[in-house]
């Protein structure tokens, strides 16, 4: 059966900050610049989610939008909007940036929809910062689940 990809778009307002307690307050200062602010600062993030599924010959439709819509709001936006990122505890050991906040979306979300559903997550963070991400790559043999397992096996070594 033909296959197609939907992308529904959604936003919300976050603050946070970017450093790691790995880094000295020099190197902190180094590499994120500006974004190192102790007081943080705030993105309207723009997020798309790409899913796909078989055409159904009958409604034309390959997802059900309104499914995928309270998945992503019950899952991502409520978690987030509003929030202080740098606070959520998924961040407790990792720095706020756009690719770990949209792994996180991933994770998030493959957990939550139909197997083989989610396509990509993109994130816009300002007007010049856009973020995607489509699962980690797989080795021969190996399935979705496991590999998320083994990245977020090495995420926990590197603490
Ligand atoms: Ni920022």
């Amino acid at each position: 059966m033909d296959q197609a990809s939907v992308t529904r778009r959604y936003q919300f307002a976050s603050m946070h900050r970017l450093h790691t307690d790995l880094l000295s307050e020099e190197d902190n200062w180094k590499v994120f610049g500006k974004c190192n602010n102790p007081n943080g600062h705030g993105h309207n993030y723009v997020l798309f989610v790409t899913a796909r599924g078989p055409i159904d010959p009958e409604t034309g439709r390959a997802v059900d939008a309104d499914a995928l819509d309270r998945i992503v709001q019950d899952t991502v936006v409520s978690r987030f909007d509003h929030q202080d990122l740098n606070r959520d505890p998924a961040f407790a050991r990792q720095t706020t940036t756009g690719e770990n906040l949209i792994r996180l979306i991933w994770d998030l979300l493959v957990a939550k929809l139909p197997a083989g559903q989610l396509e990509k997550v993109g994130l816009i963070e300002t007007r010049d910062n856009y973020f995607e991400y489509a699962g980690p790559i797989l080795r021969q043999g190996q399935d979705q689940a496991e590999a998320v397992r083994a990245v977020r096996a090495e995420v926990e070594k590197v603490g």
